[in-house]
């Protein structure tokens, strides 16, 4: 046996006795001649007191050697106690010490103070992985997994897997593809998610599945987002919108329990999506603070300042935002106006409000009394409050207003949870041409199928999301089990019915066998975790994550292959392919250290 006790586990209770414990070598002191180390593994840590003249080996100890200690379980000396630590009271002192083995010199102290760059601290997980941030982390998500796992497994729900080498299933984001071997030239696609295959098991008569399920999307990185990632996916037949509501409420509120100890209140609020946009300008609006926006069209109808007249002559509309007290510069204005822009405004509007109740803004002068004082009682204002109006398009009016409000107030930690329903979305939108494409998945009903017939850009969907604090936790919807209806959807995406049969004739025959009514829903398990843990990015609460360029530093992935490996796959290389293998210094990723 190589210990008898967990670090962190030697108690009061074991003072007198002797106790082996075994880890890693934290923080060393020397003082009067008496040698101090904190000995650390999974469990926590102990304080470790030898003496070096009878124990020679101390003076070889450094950071991180991996060692084990035979010795007594006393208390500590009056005063030199650390009431922070569950091990606080004692320590040991040492009869026996072995080094087990030793550590080369650290890249980065392993603990939670030290500030490290990202790229070394992914070159070397397995160090990264012992701070105990990190480690913490890693065991909340397994405890999260464990408590879905429990929850589904207690409402009757089977967990089926389903394979990762598949044909393209269209979630909005380019397909990674591995070629195949025994069919030189084909490609297998990893699925975007198991959409396709949740719902063939609908048709196979499972009813209630899940599934803990690893997704593969090439997108643009984003700190919520990565190319591999864990979503928890789940579908029911005989199911309506709210049966999934439902099901995903009790699973998120069982899991913030575990980690938070605290109980969500259920039901989770609802807002329709075209309420989400109009009152917090996102789909994915931050509940935790109000600064709703405010519709101020009804006090311009003729005014002389050109740029809200002209903008509700076009159709559009005037709103603001009241960003409460703000310190307000020239600097500042002209920065929050810059950012009006990023976001897609003309320009912004801002006024100050005055002690004396007059409103301090470059535009004052084009505005009369009955438009200031309008503006002054719609917005709900207090002397000191910054006002923040645009004008245009509702659309974007909204967009700029949402993102004004996230600037200015949401919180920088997720020590509130505010959970959120957005239902209603729209069946469809515009990709970046002015395309028609699908705005959740190309699977998702309609509410009226006449509407979305005659009406696409209007017709809403039975597509729902599910927002944490605002972060898209996850989405879902109750699905097409109509294959005319699937039909029609693809042709009204430009999907003509030759492309169609090829691409999905497989799945639309499976909708010819008596397909039941069914729905679900997915979530990100890495973002969950992330706000639960209170990070802001999923790169901490993922062991093995790439960088934002798609890089394992660890690992050098992704890496050239043979000319052999690739001749057998049937794939060739570019020019630029191989000019970027040959000459690596052209490469560009020195990012792999
Ligand atoms: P959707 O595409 O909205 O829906 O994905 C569901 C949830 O998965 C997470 N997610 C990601 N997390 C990290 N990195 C990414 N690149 C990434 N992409 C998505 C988000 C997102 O809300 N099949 C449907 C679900 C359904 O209809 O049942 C789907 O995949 O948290
Ligand atoms: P301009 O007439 O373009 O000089 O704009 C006069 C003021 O109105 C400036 O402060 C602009 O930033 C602001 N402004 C211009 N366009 C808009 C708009 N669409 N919405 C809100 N403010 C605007």
């Amino acid at each position: 046996m190589i210990r008898s006790h967990g670090a962190g586990a030697v108690t009061e209770a074991d003072i007198g006795s002797e106790v082996v414990v075994a880890g890693w070598v934290q923080r060393r002191r020397d003082h009067g001649g008496v040698a101090f180390f904190d000995v650390r593994d999974a469990t926590g840590l102990v304080q470790v007191v030898a003496d070096p003249a009878e124990h020679p080996t101390v003076a070889d100890l450094k950071m991180e050697y991996c060692v084990r200690v035979r010795g007594e379980v006393r208390s500590r000396p009056a005063g030199t106690e650390n009431p922070d630590l569950p091990t606080g009271k004692i320590e040991i002192g040492v009869v026996e010490l072995d080094v087990l083995a030793p550590a080369k010199t650290l890249p980065f102290m392993i603990d939670d103070r030290t500030d490290v760059d990202e790229a070394v601290r992914l070159r070397h997980r397995y160090l990264d992985l012992r701070r105990p941030r990190m480690a913490a982390n890693l065991r909340a998500r397994s405890r999260v997994t464990a408590v879905i796992r429990r929850t589904l497994d207690d409402m009757g729900f089977l967990e089926v897997e389903t394979p990762t080498l598949i044909n393209s299933t269209p979630e909005g984001a380019r397909d990674m593809l591995v070629p195949s071997r025994l069919r030189p030239g084909e490609f297998y696609a990893l699925p975007q998610s198991p959409q396709l295959f949740k719902q063939l098991l609908m048709i196979a008569g499972v009813e209630r599945y899940f599934q803990i399920a690893r997704c593969y999307r090439d997108e643009d990185f984003r700190s919520d987002r990565q190319l591999e990632f864990t979503q928890l996916d789940l579908e029911g037949s005989f199911w309506e919108r709210d049966d999934v509501l439902e099901t995903i409420e009790v699973v998120l509120a069982a899991v913030t329990r575990e980690i938070r100890g605290v109980d969500v209140p259920l039901p989770f609020p609802r807002l329709t999506w075209h309420e989400a946009m109009d009152r917090y300008g996102s789909d994915k609006p931050d509940m935790r603070f109000d600064m709703e926006i405010v519709d101020l069209s009804d006090l311009f109808p003729k005014s002389e300042f050109g740029v809200f007249k002209n903008a509700l002559e076009a159709g559009g509309t005037v709103r603001g935002i009241n960003g409460g007290p703000q310190e307000w510069s020239r600097a500042r204005a002209d920065a929050m106006t810059e950012r009006a822009k990023e976001l897609g405004a003309r320009g912004l509007v801002w006024m100050v409000s005055q002690d004396d109740g007059s409103l301090r803004s470059p535009v004052a002068k084009f505005l009369d009394e009955a438009e200031i004082e309008g503006i002054k009682s719609r917005m709900e204002v207090s002397p000191g409050d910054v006002l923040l109006i645009a004008a245009d398009r509702w659309r974007t009016t909204v967009g700029v207003l949402g993102g004004l409000r996230l600037d200015l107030g949401r919180p920088n930690t997720h020590d509130d949870l505010a959970y959120l329903w957005v239902v209603d979305f729209p069946l469809f939108e515009e990709d970046e041409e002015g395309a028609i494409t699908f705005s959740h998945h190309p699977f998702t009903s309609p509410t009226s199928i006449d509407e979305m017939a005659n009406d696409p850009a209007n017709a809403i969907s039975n597509a729902y999301d599910a927002v944490l604090n605002g972060v898209e936790l996850g989405s879902g919807s109750i699905r097409i089990h109509d294959p005319k209806v699937q039909r029609q959807v693809f042709e009204i995406l430009g999907i003509d019915g030759r492309t169609a049969e090829r691409r999905f004739g497989w799945f639309l025959e499976a909708l010819e066998y008596g397909t039941p009514p069914h729905g679900g829903f997915a979530f990100g398990v890495d973002r969950l975790v992330m706000v639960l843990q209170n990070e802001t990015s999923i790169r901490e609460v993922i062991p093995f994550p790439k960088t934002q360029t798609g890089l394992d530093p660890m690992t050098g992935a992704p890496t050239w292959v043979d000319e052999d490996q690739l001749a057998e796959l049937g794939v060739e290389l570019s020019r630029e392919s191989k000019m970027r293998r040959d000459d690596p210094d052209e490469d560009g990723s020195e990012e792999s250290g």
